[in-house]
């Protein structure tokens, strides 16, 4: 895709009421794409929906839809309301994404990083998959973290009970994003539709600063000399939209470029094992997901 491919694609773009999300949104838009920006605050949605077309009226349409990506329930009612408006989807963009300070349980029991960093992305994405599919061709983009490598995966303790360190269950989730998108680029094989992760590189937004005490001071801190949003957008708008990467799939990018992931974001009987386990936890949740 072109920027000028852009025109008349349909863009998905989670997490866009703020950050690398929001900046991602607004330079697809500005390509001339239809964006749908996802927010979980309605308020904020329409605030940006607004400044996003009085910006750039001469951009692509963008809507708003509301919902929390922590919750199964609201993921599904997304995923509904939007096949019910539209009738395609060429490029879904999982941003939505968060670090917790403090161990907090969505309201389907589950731990909160692991519900809306890895459950979000999987389960938005598996509702969305048919109709991304009859839309190739088509990409999945997954914003991951370098984080990811201190990640490790306890399938005896995906709610991270007992000690928690909120690092830890970021970096594995966002270890997770990386297996997810490796499984399903192997279930992806011969449909046009391409899925990469990616690491924004460390950008200064409002990532960590819904925590408290020392850990958010410090990322205020060190976020002086972070990368601005509309800088750390580069590789995701990159993924979204190049014509460079249209062939590529099941890869790791940072700065644009494939990069390797950690070892453990290699295996591939591990990313299996998450993508059969995360159905599991689902489908015990939810009738309309086996
Ligand atoms: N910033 C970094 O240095 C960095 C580095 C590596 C990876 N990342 C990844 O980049 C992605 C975007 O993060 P960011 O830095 O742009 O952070 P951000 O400024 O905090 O933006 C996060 C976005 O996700 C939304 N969100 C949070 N919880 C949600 C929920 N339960 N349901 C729906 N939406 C929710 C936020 O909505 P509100 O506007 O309502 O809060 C916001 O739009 C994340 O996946 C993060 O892990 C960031």
């Amino acid at each position: 895709m072109t920027s000028n491919d852009m025109l008349n694609k349909l863009v998905m773009v989670t997490g866009a009421t703020g950050g690398i999300g929001k900046e991602t949104a607004r330079a697809l838009q500005q390509m001339g794409a239809h964006v749908v920006i996802v927010g979980r605050n309605p308020q904020k949605t329409a605030d940006v929906v607004a400044e996003m077309k009085s910006q750039n009226p001469s951009g692509g349409e963008v809507d708003g839809l509301v919902a929390d990506l922590s919750s199964l329930a609201d993921i599904r009612r997304l995923a509904e309301e939007f096949k019910q408006k539209y009738d395609r989807l060429d490029v879904l963009v999982n941003n939505a994404g968060a670090y917790f300070n403090k161990r907090e349980i969505s309201v389907d029991g589950f731990e909160m990083t692991f519900a809306l960093n890895h459950l979000g992305y999987f389960y938005l994405t598996n509702l969305l998959l048919d109709l991304i599919k009859s839309s190739a061709p088509a990409r999945i983009v997954n914003v991951s973290s370098g984080a990811h490598a201190m990640g490790k995966i306890n399938f005896d303790n995906l709610n991270a009970k007992g000690l928690f360190v909120g690092w830890t269950a970021y970096g594995t989730s966002k270890l997770m994003n990386i297996l997810f998108t490796r499984e399903l680029s192997r279930r992806l094989e011969g449909t046009r539709v391409t899925v990469n992760a990616l690491h924004p590189g460390f950008v200064a937004t409002n990532f960590g600063h819904n925590g408290n005490g020392i850990g958010k001071w410090l990322i205020q801190l060190t976020q002086r000399s972070a990368l601005t949003p509309e800088q750390g957008a580069q590789t995701s708008i990159y993924l979204a939209s190049s014509p460079e990467v249209s062939g590529v799939s099941g890869a790791y990018f940072s700065e644009s470029k494939i990069v390797q992931p950690s070892k453990a974001a290699q295996d591939d009987d591990l990313a299996l094992r998450l993508w059969e386990v995360s159905e599991q936890l689902i489908a015990e949740r939810e009738k309309t997901f086996a």
